[in-house]
């Protein structure tokens, strides 16, 4: 959530962070802005809307200097206005902080420094940060008194931060801190950068240092200190940036989402790439840092996670539960976090996440942690907070994604858990014959997606007759009812048409009072061990007049005269399908939205990820 880029160097400044602002867009769309010192004069621009809106701002008032800070928000405090966005002054109008993050005490800090006579120019939570600093910056005298006042500042905020701040009395340096919210250090041949996502410097930066909770840093043109907020040395590693992780081209798709669905085949081949192992007909994940002994003892799992990774940790459940016989649980993370849930001591905990820095997952791993539980990780953004902090865990190797509605990191976390599933379950009770058959399955399972994909303009056909609707419904059975959750999920994002997911059984039980001639259902009813119950939903729909969607395997005819439209998936076995079932309905999403004239990459109101609570 929000996108900050500051740099100092050789170079003109804001080129750079526009740059670096469009790319980190995805993060935080809301209004953005940009801080320099322009003849060694603090200037500032800032402007509500898309990063474009600044750009077009700028290029008629351009603000030189080589040194700046930027930002793009996802606003917390205050609405989206020029006002509210950052960059943010202090009292003197000489210092200017971008925030990442929530300052949970700012009402106390703005009650003490309205009474020292403070006043403030926006309604957010960050202001009060700036002018907290401020405080303590005309209160020291010594030469590092902008390190010192950042330190004294953050030691009175309770709540989330990556920050990087400017003073026009400092031309020469930025000081960076995080707690919560990412932050990291860009070593470039000609600079230093602070960033909250290494996309945004991309190119740019050759090595980066990922900041921790409690780290404060500075820089200069030629030179980096970390240091830690009481004031002693802080460890880091300087990392090369791989480029597979700093840009996610386009080409030539009209938007990222497109492309990541697109992307799916290669995602899928890259999440079981030199993880299976046909000799003994299982799988290694050396990531998960536990031996056969310790995963044998297991005797529960619980899975947390937001959004789309919950939803494929309802997958996971499915999975594990079927091919291991172990009981799972799937919780919200931000309900895991709060709540007491009784455990027992066998539990391993898996927390999903795509990009590795969703607060409420954080916390949730956090908690099992201080519990006693062993907490893995299941993560895409390589160098995230997840695997840095869970003690094992998987890596997705889905490449970067930009389009906020999650598409690949959906099917490349299913691929994770049933290779996590295959696992266990060659542990327990599942033999030989039938680890190589899943073994051969998984395998086959991209090529499956491409044949799908080549649907494409069908699926777009569909989306015509039905993207003006008002809600829509969409049902599953076992394993395909989070699939349809995460199909309702895809609608609502990015079209803003109103839709529920249900087990498809639920219907009798009070959603059939929705269905009428408006209110398409999405039926997903493959050939499956419950095709004939699925039948039967979809004649109860027919029944009282429901427009059905059915989503069903090649072939299947019978589908076709009873529904009113058919989004077709190739044949798979039944534990591999929801990968494939979930695809027509992002394509379905897509193509609704893009009919619609929505922002497809960038739905109103959401970011790509929510760092904070
Ligand atoms: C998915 O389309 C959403 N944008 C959202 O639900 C997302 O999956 C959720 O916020 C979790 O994000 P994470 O995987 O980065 O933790
Ligand atoms: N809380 C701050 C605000 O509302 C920062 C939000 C963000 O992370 O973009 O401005």
């Amino acid at each position: 959530m929000c996108g900050i880029v500051a740099y100092l160097g050789e170079k003109e400044a804001q080129p750079l962070l526009l740059d670096g602002l469009r790319r980190l867009e995805y993060r935080g769309y809301d209004s953005s802005g940009i801080a320099t010192l322009d003849h060694g004069v603090l200037k500032i621009a800032k402007k509500k809307g898309h990063v474009q809106a600044l750009a077009t701002h700028l290029s008629s008032t351009p603000i030189g200097g080589k040194i700046g800070i930027s930002h793009t928000r996802w606003a917390t405090h205050g609405a989206a206005s020029d006002a509210n966005a950052h960059p943010h002054t202090d009292q003197s109008g000489r210092l200017a902080i971008v925030h990442n993050g929530v300052v949970e005490n700012y009402l106390a800090l703005k009650h003490r420094l309205t009474a020292l006579g403070h006043t403030f120019k926006s309604e957010t939570d960050t202001e009060i940060l700036a002018h907290l600093i401020g405080h303590y910056y005309d209160a020291c005298n010594e030469p590092d008194r902008l390190l010192k006042a950042v330190r004294a500042a953050l030691r009175e905020v309770s709540g989330t931060y990556g920050i990087a701040v400017l003073h026009q009395d400092h031309p020469g340096l930025l000081v960076g801190a995080r707690r919560g919210s990412p932050l990291l250090i860009g070593i470039a041949k000609d600079g230093h950068f602070f960033t909250s996502d290494v996309m945004a410097i991309g190119g740019h930066a050759g090595q980066v240092i990922e900041l921790k909770d409690g780290d404060i840093a500075t820089i200069t043109a030629d030179t980096h200190a970390v240091t830690t907020i009481d004031g002693g040395d802080a460890d880091f590693i300087v990392k090369q940036v791989e480029a597979s992780e700093a840009i996610s081209e386009l080409g030539s798709f009209p938007h990222y989402m497109l492309k990541e669905v697109f992307d799916q085949p290669q995602a899928l081949r890259d999440a079981f790439r030199g993880r299976l192992d046909r000799e003994a007909s299982t799988v290694k994940l050396g990531g998960l840092r536990m031996t056969s002994e310790e995963l044998r003892r297991i005797e529960r799992i619980v899975i947390v996670g937001c959004g789309t990774a919950r939803h494929s940790g309802l997958v996971g459940e499915y999975l594990i539960e079927t091919l291991a016989n172990l009981p799972v649980e799937v919780e919200y993370a931000s309900e895991f976090r709060y709540r007491n849930t009784p455990m027992d001591p066998r539990t391993l905990v898996f927390a999903v996440s795509q990009s590795g820095e969703t607060l409420d997952t954080l916390g949730a791993l956090r908690e099992a942690q201080r519990k006693g539980y062993r907490a893995l990780g299941i993560c895409n953004r390589v160098g995230s907070t997840m695997p840095r902090e869970s003690d094992g865990g998987v890596y997705m190797h889905a490449g970067p994604e930009i389009g906020v509605a999650a598409t690949k990191s959906f099917t490349s976390q299913v691929m994770i858990f049933t290779l996590i599933a295959l696992l266990l379950g060659r542990m327990r009770y599942l033999s030989a014959a039938q680890g190589q058959e899943l073994i051969d399955g998984i395998e086959a399972l991209p090529g499956l997606v491409e044949k799908l994909l080549a649907q494409n303009d069908a699926i777009k056909k569909v989306a015509e007759k039905y993207h003006k609707v008002r809600s829509m419904i969409f049902l599953g059975r076992l394993h395909h009812v989070p699939v349809a959750m995460e199909g309702a999920l895809k609608m609502k994002e990015i079209t803003y048409i109103n839709a529920e997911g249900y087990p498809a059984a639920e219907l009798k039980h009070g959603i059939i009072a929705l269905i009428d001639e408006e209110t398409p259902t999405v039926l997903i009813c493959p050939k499956d061990s419950v095709y004939d119950k699925n039948a039967s939903t979809l004649q109860e729909i027919k029944a009282r007049k429901g427009p059905v969607i059915a989503v069903a395997t090649e072939g299947d005819t019978q589908i076709g005269t009873l529904a009113d439209d058919v989004l077709y998936i190739p044949d798979a076995p039944e534990i591999l399908q929801p990968i494939l079932a979930s695809i027509p309905l992002q394509l379905f999403a897509y193509h609704c939205a893009v009919l619609l004239g929505r922002d497809v990459d960038k739905p109103r109101n959401l970011a790509k990820s929510v760092t904070v609570e």
